[in-house]
């Protein structure tokens, strides 16, 4: 069965391994002071213009957030996200486990606004209460929309006037960056956010993200809180070695891009068969609305998501195509429907 439920169902791109299989028989120094960890920070912090900001390159996105967000709140400190945000929906509590409340505010588009920020700041007015302290967002949000840059701006302004952290998650930032409506570069992110990471794992990384620390007060020890958390990979040096290949010749922005065309391939597919979308589809996350008598029948042929029901006719399924997705597929998909809708 083929499967459209994720991004990061196949090993890893071809690059990726081939560089990992070049490099097989080497010595390398452990839990990231190797050469391969090093070269990639010096590339990242060329591609996102900004020479002083910390890198660190961690082996999940959970683990990610758990520890940069534990790292940098005391202990009565909550973060605040969109009700749908990954940390408060699909880490099992990962973050409250580390004894921060999240506080959660109904999104726009899964996006978080001031507007939506500032009355939690409002509610949470003295010390009988957590203090919210840093702000959580992804770019692509957990619906698939993306970040305008005038939207981020406006929220690192917002943050930095009420003395709040902004912390960017970009589990899927190549997707976010090579999106039609994408005005955000790299260098924006270094300089609208405290804190962001460039996801690796849904991007043909066979695993890993790098964390971005631009604000460096909050890089202080921060290598003490990823031991601790088991968040420093002995071979750490996999994960910068992925990350140095990735990061040269665009090849990061390149996969997002074909992520996003497949996604948008699909797209037309459905409209053409007048289905409608839970939410507009910007990246390579798809929320189609699918009448119901043809939901069982998809899904015993194709393996994709249900994302309950908008209403009582429909279900709605999510499509996520990959940097590994090809126009065959596609082609096999659009048939398939096509046979479908004909019976
Ligand atoms: C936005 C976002 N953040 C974090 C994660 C968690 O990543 P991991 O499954 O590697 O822990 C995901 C995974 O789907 C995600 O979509």
């Amino acid at each position: 069965m083929y499967s459209f439920t994720n991004d990061y169902n196949e090993t890893a791109h071809p690059k990726l391994l081939e560089s990992l299989l070049t490099k097989a028989k080497q010595k390398n120094s452990g839990y990231g002071l190797d050469d391969y960890c090093q070269l990639a920070s010096e590339q990242i912090r060329q591609v996102i213009g900004s020479p002083k900001s910390a890198v660190h390159f961690l082996p999940g996105g959970t683990m990610t957030n758990l520890t940069f967000i534990s790292h940098v709140l005391r202990p009565y400190q909550a973060v605040i996200a969109a009700n749908t945000g990954h940390i408060a929906v699909h880490e099992t509590g990962a973050i409250e486990a580390t004894g921060h409340k999240v506080i959660t505010a109904q999104g726009i588009d899964a996006k978080l606004t001031p507007e939506l920020i500032k009355p939690i700041l409002d509610e949470h007015c003295d010390e009988h209460m957590v203090q919210p302290k840093l702000v959580y967002i992804s770019n692509t949000t957990e619906m698939g929309t993306i970040y305008r840059k005038q939207e981020l701006q406006r929220l690192y302004q917002f943050c930095q006037q009420h003395n709040l952290y902004l912390y960017l998650d970009g589990a899927r930032l190549a997707m976010a960056l090579t999106a039609e409506d994408n005005d955000l570069t790299f260098q924006d992110l270094a300089q609208l956010t405290d804190a962001f990471y460039i996801g690796g794992t849904k991007v043909g990384a066979f695993a890993g993200e790098a964390l971005i620390i631009n604000n460096l007060t909050l890089n202080q020890d921060f290598r003490f809180t990823m031991k601790q958390k088991g968040a420093m990979m002995a071979k750490s040096w996999i994960l910068g070695l992925q990350f140095l290949t990735l990061m040269q010749d665009d090849l990061y922005l390149q996969l997002g891009d074909h992520s996003n065309k497949m996604a948008k391939a699909l797209q037309t597919i459905f409209s053409e068969h007048g289905f409608t979308f839970n939410i507009r589809p910007q990246t390579n996350q798809l929320f189609i609305n699918i009448p119901n008598r043809l939901v069982d029948n998809i899904m015993q042929n194709y393996s994709v998501y249900a994302f309950g029901q908008p209403d009582s006719g429909h279900t709605c399924l999510r499509f996520c195509t990959s940097w590994a997705t090809t126009l065959d597929d596609i082609e096999r998909f659009k048939s398939f429907l096509k046979k479908l809708s004909q019976k």
